[in-house]
C-alpha cells in the first residue's frame, strides 16, 4: 500500500493511553530516550538553548519544558547549565502522573528541577511564567487546532523563546526509523508509536502556517539531522 503522508495522521499513540502500566511506561520512555541520545536528538535544543542564552546574558533563568517525559531533555539542560556556572530552575510538565513519577525517579541528583503533573493544552498562562518554553516530540501529539491555541499560550508566558524540537513528517524518516528502530528498539510499543509519531510530524510548510498565527513573534525554523525541525519562537522586539 502506498503511503500517504501529505497530512498530518490522526491516529493516536499507544503511550498516550492513560491504562498504560508504569513498569511498561518506563521501558518506552528509556526507548525514546535512548533513540534521542543515539541521534542527539536533544543536542539541537541544547543549541538553540545556548544561543537564546547567549542573546540574553542574566544571572539566573527559568526553563518549562511541556510534555517533559522522563525528563531526560531538563537533565541535558540543568547539566548545561552546571557546566557554564549559569543558575537555572527547571520545571518539567506532563499529563501522566506515572509519567510525572519516573522523571522524578531519574532527577533523584537534580535539585534544580521540578515537576508538575498538568495537561498543557488547558494552561491557565496566569500561572506559568518562565524565561524559556522547551516543547521536545510532544507537539506532534497535538492537532492543528490545538497547536495553534498552545503555541500562542506558551509564546505569552516565555519572556525569551519557545523552542520547539519536533519530527519531519517525510517517507525517508519513516523508512530509516523501521531499519533503525528494528535494531534499537526495545518496546514494541515506542517501535510503533515512532511510526505514528512521524505520520504525525511536520513539514516545514506545517510550521510556516502555525507561525503566521503569532504575528507578534518571531520565527526560525530549521530542518536538523536526524529528520528533525527546531522552532524557535521569540518576541518581536520594537524596530527604532
Ligand atoms: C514522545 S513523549 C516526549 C517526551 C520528552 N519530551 C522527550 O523528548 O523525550 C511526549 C510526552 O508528551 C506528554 N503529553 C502528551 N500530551 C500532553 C498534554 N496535553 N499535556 C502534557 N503532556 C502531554 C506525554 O505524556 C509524553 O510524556
Amino acid at each position: 500500500m502506498l503511503m500517504d503522508l501529505s497530512h498530518r495522521s490522526t491516529e493516536p499513540e499507544l503511550m498516550d493511553d492513560p491504562r498504560i502500566k508504569l513498569n511498561i511506561l518506563r521501558e518506552v520512555l528509556y526507548d525514546i530516550s535512548n533513540v534521542n541520545k543515539i541521534l542527539n536528538g536533544n543536542g539541537i535544543t541544547i543549541k538553540a538553548v545556548a544561543k537564546l542564552l547567549s542573546e540574553h546574558p542574566k544571572s539566573s533563568y527559568t526553563f518549562l519544558d511541556f510534555g517533559c517525559g522522563d525528563g531526560s531533555m531538563l537533565r541535558e539542560v540543568a547539566l548545561f547549565c552546571r557546566k557554564n556556572q549559569i543558575n537555572a530552575k527547571l520545571t518539567g510538565v506532563d499529563l501522566n502522573e506515572k509519567t510525572i513519577q519516573i522523571a522524578k525517579e531519574n532527577s533523584k541528583n537534580f535539585p534544580e528541577i521540578q515537576y508538575v503533573k498538568q495537561d498543557v493544552l488547558q494552561l491557565d498562562v496566569l500561572k506559568y511564567s518562565c524565561d524559556i518554553v522547551l516543547c521536545t516530540l510532544t507537539l506532534h501529539h497535538f492537532t492543528n487546532e490545538e497547536i495553534v491555541t498552545f503555541t500562542q499560550k506558551t509564546a505569552a508566558l516565555a519572556a525569551l523563546g519557545v523552542i520547539v524540537n519536533d519530527l519531519h513528517r517525510s517517507k525517508r524518516a519513516y523508512y530509516l526509523y523501521k531499519g533503525f528502530s528494528a535494531i534499537f528498539i526495545k518496546t514494541k510499543i515506542a517501535k510503533y508509536d515512532g511510526l505514528i509519531s512521524i505520520k504525525r510530524g511536520f513539514t516545514k510548510n506545517d510550521l510556516t502556517i502555525f507561525s503566521k498565527k503569532l504575528p507578534m513573534s518571531e520565527h526560525k525554523i530549521k530542518w536538523k539531522w536526524a529528520f528533525r525541525y527546531v522552532w524557535v519562537i521569540t518576541p518581536k522586539r520594537p524596530s527604532f
